[in-house]
């Protein structure tokens, strides 16, 4: 009867010479299942182009017309739920009034905020005059115009602020990383602005204008990345995220504050929720609650970012915020041959928190390139059991490298072959992305690469949530 069944399954006879073809077709299917990988490695060739720096005289980096115009203008999510909204500017000639103007779209009543102005020297560079104004109380769902420049050049501009936080709020988030401000940064900029699937907030992962590229970190490339950008987060919030180009620490010329010019002009809302510096927080937005985190400052147990994570993951309801959004500058999990592992300390420290909590994604920057993990983990292993290898995991988020912006330092193109078992997808071009959350269930992610057109999507996969339906969502 044994015999029997052996035979049904394997097809041959138990003689020698059939144990020998055993052996062979065991081995092959042996060698097919360490070789062969679950994903995809996509060939696609990029047009070869320069990936310089525009120059300055672009127009894009123009200066608005008028007596000390106000320039640069950004805002960003201003509290911890999105009731408010921080607007920032820079005037160039003097400080200028504070003053935010705003009213709702149709409102015949004109609000005002004050805000603070300050400035900053770098090496031999000043800043103009750096203004930040808190709009607080404001509605849902609501346009609201404003104006800024009050007492010389007026400038006015708009936002929308987001429904009211809930389980079922649909919201549509954009993801940038590593932009920098090349011809590159701007097809990606103008593809992300021409994407039908209108995203209403950015988040950026990390590394803004790549100005310490430059002798002396020149930081009027600061000013040039902050015009430049000014087209789509004058009217979006972009929920910032640090990298290591926005730590500028250089000793050699008397520079020993690290991420100096990044925290004077770019402000978050980092005390909203009980953090104690501006490299790691969170906010609530419609239906997501996002945890940026901070590559470069300490994460080592008792540290503050530890000790914050720890204390802020269970305050996560899901039932309020389904979706369970991480942002950190360097990828945990990367298969190209650039940066690799320097995620890996971090990933040592927090992983086993993202798989008890059900991070639904990491979005990630700093490799100049797109990829897409499986839902793993590897948080069996302790170093001396040798259980070392990322497996299916179910309760694991997803790992996205989105570093493919088009800053000044190109491509990462190099990657390990063969492509691990954990890495869905990946590709070596310029781009950016979209998360579009539908309800608490689904998610709609896809990935647009610059070379094609606006609507197209190079890839694409239906997220599951985590806490409300947890299935398997792997596209491989
Ligand atoms: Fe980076």
């Amino acid at each position: 009867m044994q015999e029997n069944i052996k035979m049904g399954v394997l097809g041959f006879s138990s003689s020698p010479s059939s144990f020998a073809w055993f052996f062979v077709v065991l081995s092959l299917v042996m060698n097919a299942a360490v070789l062969c990988n679950g994903g995809k490695t996509s060939r696609f060739i990029r047009k070869l182009e320069a990936t310089g720096d525009m120059p300055l005289d672009s127009d894009v980096f123009q200066v608005p017309h008028g007596y000390n115009a106000p320039q640069q203008v950004h805002i960003t999510q201003g509290d911890h739920v999105g009731k408010a909204v921080i607007v920032s500017w820079v005037t160039a000639n003097e400080p200028g009034s504070n003053t935010v103007l705003y009213w709702s779209e149709g409102s015949e009543i004109k609000k005002k905020a004050e805000g603070k102005v300050h400035t900053y020297t770098y090496s031999n560079y000043t800043s103009g005059y750096i203004h930040h104004c808190t709009i607080r109380n404001l509605e849902d769902n609501t346009k609201y115009h404003y104006v800024i420049g009050i007492d010389h050049t007026m400038r006015k501009f708009w936002f929308i602020t987001p429904p009211e936080v809930g389980p079922d709020v649909p919201y549509t988030f954009g993801l940038i990383g590593d932009l920098g401000q090349t011809f590159d940064s701007n097809k990606t900029l103008t593809h992300y602005e021409k994407n039908p699937q209108n995203g209403k907030t950015m988040l950026f992962v990390g590394d803004l204008s790549y100005a310490d590229h430059y002798p002396n970190h020149d930081n009027v490339r600061w000013d040039t990345w902050g015009r430049f950008t000014e087209r789509s987060v004058a009217y979006q919030p972009w929920i910032w995220t640090a990298g290591n180009h926005e730590i500028d620490f250089e000793p050699s010329i008397g520079e020993t504050k690290p991420f100096k010019p990044y925290t004077h002009r770019y402000h978050v809302p980092y005390k909203a929720s009980g953090s104690t510096a501006p490299f790691w927080y969170s906010i609530k937005r419609a239906s997501a609650y996002i945890i940026v985190l901070s590559s470069y400052s300490a994460y080592g147990t008792y540290t503050p970012q530890y000790q914050w994570l720890q204390d802020e993951l269970p305050k996560v309801n899901r039932k309020e915020t389904p979706w369970l959004i991480v942002l950190m500058h360097s990828p945990w999990y990367n298969s190209y041959n650039y940066h690799y592992m320097e995620g890996e300390t971090m990933r040592v420290m927090f992983e086993s928190w993202f798989v008890q909590y059900k991070v639904d994604v990491v979005f990630s920057g700093h490799v100049h390139a797109y990829e897409r993990s499986e839902r793993i983990s590897n948080i069996a292993y302790n170093i001396t059991n040798g259980m070392c290898t990322p497996v299916n995991d179910q309760s694991a988020p997803v790992y996205i490298t989105i570093g493919d912006g088009g800053n000044i330092e190109g491509l990462a193109n190099n990657m390990t072959e063969p492509q691990p078992a954990y890495s869905a997808y990946r590709e070596a071009s310029f781009g950016h992305a979209m998360f579009d959350i539908k309800n608490r269930t689904h998610a709609y992610y896809s990935w647009h690469r610059n070379e094609d057109g606006y609507a197209v999507e190079a890839d694409s996969m239906w997220f599951y949530n985590r806490y409300w339906h947890s299935v398997e969502d792997s596209t491989s």
